[in-house]
C-alpha cells in the first residue's frame, strides 16, 4: 500500500488530477467550439435581421426563424472592398465567412490608412447582406467597426436600395458603459438612425452624431442625436460610420449598388470575369 503522505505520492496525485482535468477541458473545448461558433454566427445573423427591421428586439427569434429568413429574404454575398464588386457566390460561403478573422489576417486584408476609429487593417472582402422583397433588392446591410471608450464596438446598418437613407441600426457587441457610451446598445438611440442619409449631395459620408438634438430626420438628415455624458463614444461612432461608408470601406460597392436602384441581383449567377453586378 502506497504511503499517501510520502512527497511522491502528493506529487503523482496532484499531477494524474492535472492531467485528468485538462484532458476534460480539452475535450469540452474541442467538441463545444461548433456549437459556440454556431451560436455567434446566430447572434450576428439575429442583429442582421434586426438592423433590416425584419424582427424587433422583443421577439424570440431562435435558429429555425433566422434560418427561415436566410433561406427566402436575406441573402449574404461578399464585396471586394478594393473595387466594390460583388465575388461569385460559389467561390466562398458568405454566412461562414469570418470578416473579424481576416482583418487580423496580413494575407486576407490590407492596411487602413491614418483615421480616428482605430482601424488598423481593413478585410479584402467582406459581408453584405441583401434583403429582398418582390424578387427585388429592398436595402442592404454592411458591417460596421471601430474603436469606442472603452473597445472595439460591432454593428450593423442597413441601407435602403436608394444607397444612401438609413433603413436601421445595431450595435451588439460593445463594452462602453451602460447609461453612457452604452446607450450604443439600446433600440430607442439606433431608431433615431432610421431615414437620415450617409452621403451629402456630393456623395461624402457625413453623417455625424451630434453633441444634444438633431433635427427630425427630413430636416437634418445628416446629423444623428448624441449620448447625453458620451460625448467619446459619440464621435467615436461618427468616426467609425464614416470610416465605412468611405471609399476605403464600403462605400464603392455602395455607390454601384445605390445607382442600381433595386436592380442590383445577389441571385443571378455572374460569369466569371463580368461586372459580377447585373443591373435590369
Ligand atoms: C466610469 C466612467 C465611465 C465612462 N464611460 C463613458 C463611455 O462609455 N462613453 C463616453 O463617451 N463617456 C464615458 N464617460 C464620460 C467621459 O469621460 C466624458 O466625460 C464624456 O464622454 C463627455 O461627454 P459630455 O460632453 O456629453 O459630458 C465615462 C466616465 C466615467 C467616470
Amino acid at each position: 500500500m502506497a504511503d499517501r503522505e510520502s512527497p511522491r505520492y502528493v506529487i503523482l496525485f496532484a499531477t494524474a488530477v492535472c492531467v485528468a482535468c485538462a484532458f476534460v477541458v480539452s475535450v469540452a473545448a474541442v467538441l463545444l467550439q461548433p456549437a459556440q461558433k454556431a451560436n455567434a454566427r446566430l447572434y450576428m445573423e439575429k442583429n442582421v435581421l434586426l438592423a433590416a427591421g425584419l424582427v424587433k428586439p422583443t421577439d424570440k427569434v431562435g435558429a429555425k426563424e433566422v434560418e427561415a429568413f436566410f433561406q427566402k429574404d436575406v441573402k449574404a454575398r461578399l464585396v471586394d472592398l478594393l473595387t466594390g464588386e460583388l465575388l461569385l457566390e460559389d467561390k466562398r460561403d458568405a454566412r461562414s465567412y469570418d470578416q473579424r478573422a481576416a482583418r487580423a489576417d496580413p494575407g486576407a486584408s490590407h492596411a487602413a490608412p491614418p483615421n480616428g476609429a482605430g482601424i488598423g487593417r481593413i478585410p479584402d472582402l467582406a459581408v453584405a447582406y441583401f434583403v429582398m422583397k418582390d424578387g427585388k433588392v429592398d436595402q442592404v446591410v454592411i458591417a460596421l467597426e471601430g474603436l469606442g471608450m472603452w473597445g472595439t464596438v460591432y454593428g450593423f446598418m442597413a441601407i435602403d436600395k436608394d444607397g444612401r437613407t438609413i433603413r436601421g441600426l445595431t450595435y451588439y457587441d460593445q463594452k462602453e458603459t451602460p447609461g453612457l457610451g452604452g446607450e450604443i446598445a439600446n433600440p430607442q438611440w439606433q431608431a433615431l438612425w432610421v431615414g437620415r442619409h450617409v452621403y451629402d449631395g456630393e456623395g461624402l459620408p457625413k453623417i455625424t452624431v451630434v453633441k444634444g438634438a438633431a433635427g427630425p430626420p427630413d430636416k437634418d438628415p445628416l446629423r444623428v442625436d448624441g449620448m447625453s455624458g458620451a460625448t467619446i463614444t459619440s464621435n467615436a461612432i461618427t468616426r467609425l460610420t464614416q470610416f465605412w461608408l468611405s471609399d476605403f470601406g464600403y462605400g464603392k460597392f455602395l455607390k454601384r449598388y445605390g445607382k442600381g436602384g433595386g436592380h442590383m441581383n445577389p441571385l443571378v449567377e455572374v460569369a466569371e470575369g463580368d461586372a459580377h453586378l447585373q443591373h435590369a
